[in-house]
């Protein structure tokens, strides 16, 4: 069902035509301003991996660098927003960069994990090695890979030569740390608070601290947590 995502985007003019008649101009106002972006969709026709879905876009992307954003990875920073933390640091070095944090010991093997050394710059790590859902006792770090990614175009050549690794799928984290043996490779240490949204326990934890911070939903919600626990 992946038009449902295409129609969410879209504008729906039975919907907006509904809104209009019923005067609700907020609700028109918000389902137009949904429908005012201008997207590019590319599909990957077999499930065969992430960087397999990347390379997919190899002909849209050019010769560019490009960000990677795996929708599963909600990371929350109001002020400075977490993809734009990693362009900046981009913009400083011309080299990919990996949106990281520490994650706990128990929860290295759901993540690309980095070997890193530090830099003279704060929350910049430099990038060895990488390793893809490691067993804890091969985890090289606790430095996680946490679904957002700058990264140069020279990994299309790398993953159109990259076998299927861990799980049978075409890995990125196998294609990146090619790359990073090729060119300077870092790991920043975004800041911001980063859910997981594929985890059910996740999953709530977002959207009950969404909704918490939402003006128009906070008080009532919180009387609503509050009566629940008593
Ligand atoms: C993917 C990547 C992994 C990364 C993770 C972040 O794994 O392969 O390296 O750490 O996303 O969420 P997935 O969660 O799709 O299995």
């Amino acid at each position: 069902n992946k038009r449902s995502i295409e129609d969410h985007f879209d504008y729906s003019p039975e919907l907006e035509q509904n809104l209009r008649e019923h005067g609700k101009d907020d609700l028109l106002a918000m389902v137009r301003d949904i429908g005012n972006i201008n997207l590019h969709y590319i599909r990957q026709k077999e499930p065969k991996g992430l960087g397999h879905a990347i390379l997919c876009a190899k002909a849209f992307v050019g010769n560019e660098p490009f960000a990677v954003l795996l929708g599963d990875d909600v990371v929350y920073n109001d002020e400075y927003p977490c993809l734009k933390q990693l362009m900046d640091v981009y913009n400083n070095t011309g080299a990919s960069v990996l949106g990281c944090q520490t994650v706990p010991q128990e929860k290295v093997s759901s993540y690309g994990i980095v070997a890193s050394e530090a830099t003279d710059a704060e929350r910049i790590y430099k990038v060895n090695d990488m390793v893809e859902k490691p067993a804890v006792e091969e985890a090289p770090s606790r430095l996680a890979v946490l679904g957002r990614y700058v990264i140069t175009p020279e990994i299309f050549s790398i993953l159109e030569h990259t076998e299927p690794g861990r799980g049978g799928e075409i890995q990125l984290t196998d294609a990146l740390k090619v790359l990073a043996k090729e060119q300077a490779m870092y790991a920043y240490d975004f800041v911001g608070r980063r859910y997981d949204v594929g985890d059910k326990q996740g999953y709530l934890e977002a959207t009950v601290e969404y909704a918490l911070r939402r003006p128009d939903l906070k008080d009532k919600f919180l009387e609503y947590l509050k009566g629940i626990v008593e």
